[in-house]
């Protein structure tokens, strides 16, 4: 099959004045690939959330959720559109060869809420919040105005597609116990899948000095170690504190090599505008 090509060079421009210039590198390659693998990755998002739109349909939720759903898949298509700006900007082309998309599982074993959720835990509470994590970071080493305002823009709406699937679940809770049971084994499938996935796309260098971080191309080991920190200490004690065991002999793994503190939990107690996180002995 003839492989897809992505190519978002004229629908990038309307970012690129917002952006303004960006400083030139003496090698711009390594920042253009980081750039156009991410215009690539967030494009593909979009059907993640089109396809969770359906599963929310047949779960029954409300229309204000759904249609929260189909609004995350215009701003994934937004965010991709802004990262060709950046790909412009560093005086690249915002074209790239599609990867082969393996269909969003349906899970049609199940009932229609379990299938929903189980791509609940998957997307925004192991994904998304791990998005929020990394993007925040490399925020902080930004240089350009016109580009810490682009991530901050795309930041915000990582937040609430993380927030989308904490406050679902939330909402839910207490989940009965065989839901509970259904999604832990997934979440474990989940859990190990996203370390993997994330490790294939984060480089194990050390960056390529400041000048590349402040167009975005940040160390990726310290990126690997943020990876570590936010599934243990965020993502594994907030699915736990919802009945959700997510911890696996593969994250324990990860936190060693990272030397996350073993016996440091914390627990998401309160609501999105009014973030707590209580230590646990
Ligand atoms: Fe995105
Ligand atoms: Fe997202």
């Amino acid at each position: 099959m003839t492989a897809l090509v992505l190519d978002l060079q004229s629908a990038a421009r309307p970012f690129l004045s917002e952006l303004g210039e960006l400083p030139s590198l003496a090698d711009p390659t390594a920042a253009q690939r980081t750039w156009r693998a991410r215009m690539v990755n967030e494009h593909v998002s979009a059907r993640v959330f089109g396809a969770l739109l359906g599963q929310a349909m047949a779960a029954g939720l409300s229309a204000q959720r759904q249609t929260q759903l189909a609004d995350f898949a215009c701003e994934e298509l937004r965010h991709a559109r802004q990262c060709a700006a950046v790909v412009q900007a560093l005086g690249g082309a915002a074209v790239a060869e599609l990867p082969n998309l393996p269909a969003v599982p349906q899970h049609a074993e199940v009932d229609p809420l379990q299938a929903l959720l189980r791509n609940i835990v998957s997307v925004c509470c192991l994904s998304e919040t791990v998005a929020v994590a990394l993007i925040r970071a490399e925020t902080l080493q930004i240089g350009p105005p016109g580009l810490r305002s682009l991530l901050d823009q795309i930041l915000a709406d990582e937040v609430g597609h993380a927030q989308f699937g904490w406050s679902l679940l939330r909402e839910l809770a207490p989940l009965p116990a065989a839901l509970e049971q259904g999604l832990t084994s997934y979440a474990k499938v989940a859990m190990d899948h996203v370390i993997e996935h994330e490790l294939a796309h984060l480089p194990d260098h050390r960056g390529f000095g400041p000048a590349a971080a402040q167009v975005g191309v940040c160390s990726g080991r310290a990126a690997r170690a943020l990876l570590a920190d936010t599934l243990a200490t965020v993502v594994a004690p907030g699915l736990l504190s919802l009945g959700i065991d997510a911890r696996t002999p593969r994250l324990s793994q990860l936190c060693e090599e990272f030397a996350v503190p073993a016996g440091v939990c914390v627990i998401h107690t309160a609501k999105a505008s009014d973030l707590q996180w209580a230590k646990l002995a």
